[in-house]
């Protein structure tokens, strides 16, 4: 608890600096995003969201782009017989447009081939080299088209039967390369990088810290930098030296740096980034490489990488073979965008690898946004109830005889009361799936109140004391709406846009401190609803059979009937969003 306690008032303590630069992986343009691309920029933009509510004053950032250069594009291309610049434009496009529909509020979106990245690429290799950090030499190894990366034979799986190596961490294969390089002093680093890793809450969730330590245990050997422009001819040439190209993965780190305009002092207004937000297949090279570079120009690492694990498809890892690739706008058309989201956002924990699977999308997204949010701001606005269409006011006598007749009324004035300090402290570990939890658990208090209440019993009309009883009822029932739609916009922001728009909430009412305004401490509202917007705030997904499948339950016992529906309803579900 107290160790917890300390944490946070770190936490709290990071944000006194006036700006806040996250950024997310930028995103090979070899194929579409899938939803664990989707994955790394929902998790920065909820953050980001956040972060703008929490700390109004404090200039947020967010870049994401996308990562354009090296052999597996060059091959991605050619596979499609598109040149590669217009393959580029493509996918990249794609990648912006799945952003935008997921409302991902980036600042910027660079795209390794701009020319602005690439003088900031070639200031940053004069930096290195002029530091006497790279130096030339003949280099042998095993090299990965798919991970971009030399491997060693630890990192390497071989399969006795054919002769081929694979690597460990993608499970493609490897090729034997011998070329003269340029090589980065990596080993130079190693007390540097480790001392950096061991600062307190540098890489989280602490899994990852361990692994890098476990990496940092061991000799580092240096790593090339370059490759020969006659193999790797898509690439940022080294400056001075038009037989070799950038190695693909220093252009890529570097993009960090060229968003915010480097080598421009610009940049320095967001330099260290406050989190960058990585998957864990890409650890080594933020946590080791990426401060090494960053050390060896003179410049700082950045202070928090929050690195997330995979999410695989009914247990098995996503793969274009196993034709089990979510994708997020097909999935958007059964769940919404915001469904999606939520899901993403209140399944994935970073820690360990998630499971995407259809059936617990719709039993989690009916179940929480449809029946639990949802329905409450339905019977909350319905006519019968609420005649004049307000959001009422408590009457003084009313509220504190509701909280001392209903232990259901207490219990709700209690999670309101500690909603927002609860929150908090979940957004500021990036505990997505635990703000979810809290605001549930809310609605679940809200959705009990209502019920005990029995506004039903109660004649709407006039200013009876039944009619005032349950316009107290519904006021405290939209208080906690608000509240919670309030907690919920950094993780579904256009859904929670509309639930506050038919509330009628003012935009400048919206911010974290409102939080602390309701009948729980004393707060009215009183004011008309907005009827331009529906109570109808997220639809109860329905699956309907498929003829086939109505026949077949016609035919066999009721309990035969009962799986095998099921099991036709997965496979259904599978084929759709693949
Ligand atoms: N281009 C590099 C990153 C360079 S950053 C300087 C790259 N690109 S990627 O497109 O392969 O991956 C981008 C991000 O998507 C990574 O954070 C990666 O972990 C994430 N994901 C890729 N597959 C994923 C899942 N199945 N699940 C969750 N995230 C996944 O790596």
């Amino acid at each position: 608890m107290f160790v917890s306690k300390i944490r946070h008032i770190q936490a709290l303590g990071a944000r006194w600096s006036s700006s806040h630069y996250v950024t997310t992986p930028i995103f090979y343009v070899n194929a579409a995003p899938h939803i664990g691309h989707l994955y790394s920029a929902v998790i920065a933009d909820a953050h980001c969201r956040y972060q703008r509510l929490r700390y109004p004053t404090t200039t947020v950032r967010l870049c994401t782009g996308t990562d354009e250069h090296g052999t597996k594009i060059q091959q991605a291309a050619a596979g499609h017989k598109v040149p590669v610049d217009q393959y580029c434009d493509e996918i990249s496009a794609r990648y912006r447009d799945v952003f935008k529909a997921a409302s991902i509020a980036h600042d910027d979106f660079i795209r390794t081939t701009e020319q602005r990245h690439k003088q900031a690429v070639a200031h940053f290799w004069h930096r290195l080299k002029s530091r006497g950090h790279i130096y030339s030499a003949a280099y042998s190894g095993w090299y990965c088209v798919s991970d971009e990366t030399f491997l060693t034979d630890s990192q390497l799986r071989l399969d006795e039967s054919s002769g081929t190596r694979y690597s460990l961490e993608s499970g493609h294969p490897v090729e034997w390369t011998e070329e003269t390089n340029y090589m980065f002093r990596l080993s130079n680093f190693q007390d540097d990088v480790r001392h950096w890793v061991k600062q307190e809450a540098r890489v989280r969730p602490a899994k990852f810290e361990k692994i890098l330590l476990d990496t940092l245990s061991e000799p580092l050997p240096d790593v090339s930098v370059s490759r020969p422009a006659n193999r790797v001819h898509w690439a940022i040439p080294v400056p001075n030296d038009d037989s070799q190209t950038v190695y693909v993965w220093l252009d890529a780190l570097i993009n960090y740096l060229s968003s915010l305009g480097y080598p421009n002092e610009e940049y320095l207004a967001y330099w260290p980034p406050a989190q960058q937000i990585i998957g864990k297949d890409i650890l080594k090279f933020h946590g080791i490489y990426w401060p090494a570079f960053l050390l060896a120009a003179g410049l700082s690492p950045p202070q928090q990488l929050y690195v997330h694990s995979h999410w695989t498809v009914d247990g098995q890892k996503m793969s274009k073979s196993k034709h089990n690739v979510v994708d997020p706008v097909l999935a958007a058309k059964q769940y919404t965008m915001e469904g999606l989201r939520y899901f993403l956002l209140r399944e994935g924990v970073a820690h360990s690898d998630g499971n995407f699977s259809h059936v617990k999308a719709l039993r989690i997204l009916n179940s929480e946004l449809a029946d639990t949010l949802g329905n409450l701001l339905s019977r909350a606005c319905a006519k019968t109830l609420n005649p004049h269409q307000v959001y009422p006011a408590s009457h003084v006598e009313h509220l504190p005889q509701l909280l001392q007749d209903l232990d259901a009324a207490k219990r709700l004035q209690e999670a309101l009361l500690q909603l927002a300090g609860r929150c908090e402290q979940h957004y500021e570990c990036n505990h997505f799936h635990l703000v979810a939890d809290t605001v549930i658990a809310t609605l679940h208090a809200a959705n009990n109140f209502f019920e005990c209440a029995k506004p039903w019993e109660l004649k709407a009309n006039g200013k009876t004391p039944d009619a005032q009883r349950l316009q107290t009822i519904i006021a405290m029932t939209m208080d906690a709406l608000r509240l919670c739609g309030i907690v919920l916009q950094p993780m579904m922001p256009q859904l929670t846009s509309r639930l506050l728009d038919k509330l009628n909430v003012p935009s400048s009412e919206r911010s974290w401190h409102h939080l602390n305004a309701s009948f729980a401490t004393g707060k009215q509202h009183n004011h008309q609803l907005d009827n331009q917007w529906s109570a109808l705030l997220f639809q109860r997904i329905v699956e309907h059979q498929d003829k086939s499948t109505q026949e077949e339950q016609q035919q066999s016992s009721p309990s035969q009937s009962s799986k095998r529906s099921k099991t036709k309803k997965d496979q259904k579900a599978a084929k759709t969003i693949s």
